[in-house]
């Protein structure tokens, strides 16, 4: 994916972060990059969200990012036990625990435990498969005006595989699964009469979505 990001002062990191991206780096943990970090940070600062919810925490490294931006609450759903327990002391190394809200579940089984929020935004970060499931589930929970971010729409690079039936049939077949599910995502986000949305070729893909 190409860079797009021209200039930003936006990155700067703690020593706690760098350490986090550190130990992404190690340990295979697929985090935001820093071009998708730097819109999705600047998402928050210029709509001042109040309430975040966001699906896949993985070690806590952006939900720290976007509690700190504005003073966000963020309400942020991880299945992975290793993942949860990670984000657990990372969020009280950060000193964040009164802002950031850690719930250890499925997200297609966490609706109830979050359904008492009204989100300003919702971050979509998880199993790529599910995207449409995610969105569906909790979007009724964002209000009017409310934004979703979706990241690794590009599926590193692979969705756009979908129009090249040689380089798509090269793919295993879980892959060409995931591709096909991303692709069909993009189509409904896309047709989604109930949304503004744009899909910009920043990071690994950032789709922005806002209610009508
Ligand atoms: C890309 S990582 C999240 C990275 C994190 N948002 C960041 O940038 O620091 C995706 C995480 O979502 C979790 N995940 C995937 N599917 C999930 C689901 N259905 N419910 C909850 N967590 C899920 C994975 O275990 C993984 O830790």
């Amino acid at each position: 994916m190409k860079n797009n990001i021209l200039f930003s002062n936006s990155l700067e990191f703690s020593p706690l972060e760098e350490e986090l991206r550190e130990y992404a780096k190690l340990n295979n943990v697929p985090i935001i990059q820093d071009e998708g970090l730097a819109m999705l940070e600047m998402v928050i600062r210029l709509y001042k969200p109040k309430n975040i919810l966001e699906i896949g925490t993985a070690i806590g490294y952006s939900a720290i990012r976007m509690a700190k931006v504005c003073n966000s609450n963020v309400y942020t759903i991880e299945r992975n036990e290793l993942m949860e327990n990670e984000a657990i002391k990372n969020v009280s190394k950060a000193n964040l625990s009164n802002n950031i809200h850690l719930i250890f579940k499925d997200a297609l089984e966490a609706y109830d435990l979050v359904s008492n929020v009204e989100f300003d935004m919702i971050f979509i970060d998880a199993a790529k498969a599910q995207y449409m499931k995610f969105f569906n589930l909790y979007t009724p929970l964002l209000k009017k005006g409310g934004v979703v971010v979706c990241d690794n729409m590009a599926f590193h690079g692979l969705v756009e595989l979908i129009n090249d039936e040689k380089a798509y049939m090269e793919q295993s077949r879980s892959v060409r699964g995931l591709i096909r599910k991303m692709a069909a995502f993009h189509d409904e986000l896309l047709k989604n009469d109930d949304y503004y949305t744009s899909l910009f070729e920043v990071g690994d893909g950032i789709a922005i979505s806002v209610k009508k």
